[in-house]
């Protein structure tokens, strides 16, 4: 194994800068010469030159002529708008690429990188840069959007579920698949007050009727409603924040309501190797089963199931302890 080639970051932000101008989109009518490319993206030829070319020979783009560029299937999904969107340098993706730079820092003192870096913790950074904030967002995904599997249930026991409160839940794409599979559900959807304004505008657009609540998961939830849905947040967070938004699910579902953990719970081995942005940037971490039983313990819930959805994430469902 070669260390200077496993140490070289070129790679990495050459696809970063290549995703930014959009030249994969310049390319999708047909093979263009760099100066061409160049004069379309805004940027110095001969840099871009060398720019390409070492993406070229890491078999992102073909040249197949020199100083000609072509898209290949590996190139070709830099159209991919969710890669795309992680990758913008001038987006969020920028914000979590350059949050490396504070790796060291963060292993040296177990905090998360990102508020060494910039000041603020992640989503207060998100709160304070609405253009950030809309740029996650999107990364998220949309309402409407396609991909959000209503069947968060366990066993599809949707028995007595009137109401169902997406915690933590972004632009709402799925509330919005879940409500539109049952049109009989109620839906509450509790968020940071820039991204609740935006999900607020998208249900409106999307016709669908949504209780927004624009404030913080630390502080008391909507409560005596029958699910309170945690999507892909929990993974998000450290231990005691994890154990905080935990505890607010809890006193809300109270006796009878369940709280769905989504996206975050290894059922099988922690996958990724545990190095994840997530930890390294905010904190946070999947957890194992076991893991996540003692947290949630702590909160006064216990397992009652667990499941997984269409895309693989997992689901994993507590009561009152
Ligand atoms: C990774 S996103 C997941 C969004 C959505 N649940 C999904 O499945 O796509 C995490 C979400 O948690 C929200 N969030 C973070 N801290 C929060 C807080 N203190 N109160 C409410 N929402 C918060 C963020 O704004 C973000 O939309």
């Amino acid at each position: 194994m070669d260390l200077w080639q496993l140490s070289d970051l070129s790679t990495p932000w050459a696809l970063r800068v290549a995703s930014t101008l959009r030249v994969a989109d310049h390319l999708a009518e047909g093979p263009s010469e760099v100066g061409e490319l160049a004069r379309a993206t805004g940027c110095d030829p001969a840099y871009l030159h060398r720019t390409l070319t070492h993406l070229a020979a890491r078999g992102v783009f073909e040249e197949p002529e020199p100083g000609t560029f072509a898209l290949n299937d590996t190139a070709r999904g830099l159209l991919d708008e969710s890669l795309r969107l992680s990758l913008d340098l001038d987006g969020v993706g920028g914000r979590l690429a350059g949050a490396w730079a504070a790796f060291l820092p963060a292993v040296r003192s177990g905090e998360p990188a990102y508020r060494e870096l910039y000041g603020r913790p992640f989503w207060d950074d998100l709160e304070a840069h609405p253009e950030l904030g809309a740029s996650f967002d999107a990364l998220m995904g949309p309402v409407g959007h396609g991909e959000f599997d209503p069947e968060i249930l366990p066993g599809g026991d949707w028995d007595g579920v009137a109401e169902v409160v997406d915690v933590g839940g972004g632009t709402g794409a799925a509330l919005a698949a879940i409500l539109r599979a049952r049109p009989g559900v109620k839906g509450t959807l509790v968020e940071l007050p820039a991204t609740a304004a935006r999900a607020a505008e998208s249900f409106a657009a999307a016709g669908l009727s949504v209780t927004v609540v624009g404030g913080s998961f630390y502080d008391p939830l909507p409560a005596g409603k029958d699910v309170y849905l945690v999507r892909k947040v929990l993974n998000d967070l450290p231990d005691r924040e994890a154990l905080a938004l935990l505890r607010r699910c809890a006193q809300a579902a109270g006796a009878s309501g369940r709280v769905v953990v989504v996206g975050s719970v290894a059922l099988g081995p922690v996958t990724g190797a545990g190095l994840t942005p997530e930890l390294v940037l905010l904190g946070g971490m999947e957890r194992t089963l076991e893991e996540f039983r003692a947290l949630a313990g702590q909160a006064g819930l216990a397992v009652s199931a667990t499941s997984r959805e269409s895309s693989g994430r997992s689901v994993v469902e507590c009561r009152a302890a």
